[in-house]
């Protein structure tokens, strides 16, 4: 019988993201499917901690394997902004518009537009805690473009193409996704565990 995992996120654009991945290699449950209707804060200054700290609270109120995963925009001549505050950095109610209209505002004078998305996923697997970590470097641009996808998607270019995120579909950006970088290591980590049934 195939392993599953409860995924501890309530983004469904990630959801969808992390099963085209995974191509069935194992079972995703949601946190809707696990009955589980919490919005998991995200306190901290890092993405390991706030990625820790939301696999450990569904953890804690399931007992069952479970990952999660935090991602941030870090933008060189922002010194890393927004990192690890991309979700409220316009405010605390999670805005993708008002976040990009912000982030364009401050680079507006700026020429060195470089930026990565760095995702860190946290596994809870058999009580043990391991951590995965994907890059995709690219650079912001000056106008939105694309519909696709979420975030910052449609003003963000990774290197190797000259769409946004927004412009390609899911299989396209899943070629260059610091998502699906961190989503193989936690598969190859998993394909090595003697407990683990495929
Ligand atoms: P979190 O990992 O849920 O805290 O997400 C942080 C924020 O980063 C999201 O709300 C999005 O604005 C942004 N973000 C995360 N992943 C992506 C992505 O793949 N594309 C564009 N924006 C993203």
């Amino acid at each position: 019988m195939k392993t599953t995992l409860i995924f501890a996120t309530n983004n469904q654009h990630k959801v969808e993201e992390i099963e085209k991945v995974l191509n069935g290699y194992f079972t995703i449950i949601t946190l809707k499917e696990a009955g589980i209707n919490i919005d998991i804060p995200e306190p901290y200054n890092t993405l390991h901690e706030n990625a820790r700290a939301k696999a450990r609270t569904i953890f804690s109120i399931t007992h069952q394997n479970c990952f999660s995963e935090d991602t941030g925009l870090e933008v060189e001549a922002l010194n890393g902004e927004p990192g690890v505050k991309s979700a409220r950095y316009a405010g605390s109610d999670r805005d993708f518009q008002a976040n990009i209209s912000l982030l364009l505002h401050k680079l507006q004078h700026i020429e060195k537009r470089v930026a990565q998305f760095r995702t860190v996923i946290t596994l809870i697997y058999n009580n043990e805690e391991y951590y995965f970590e994907g890059i995709c470097r690219g650079k912001i641009i000056s106008e939105q473009r694309g519909t696709n996808g979420f975030g910052y998607d449609p003003v963000f270019v990774p290197d190797g193409s000259n769409k946004t995120f927004a412009e390609m579909a899911l299989e396209e950006k899943n070629i260059f996704s610091h998502r699906k970088k961190a989503t193989e290591k936690l598969i190859a980590f998993l394909s090595k565990q003697s407990t683990w049934k495929e």
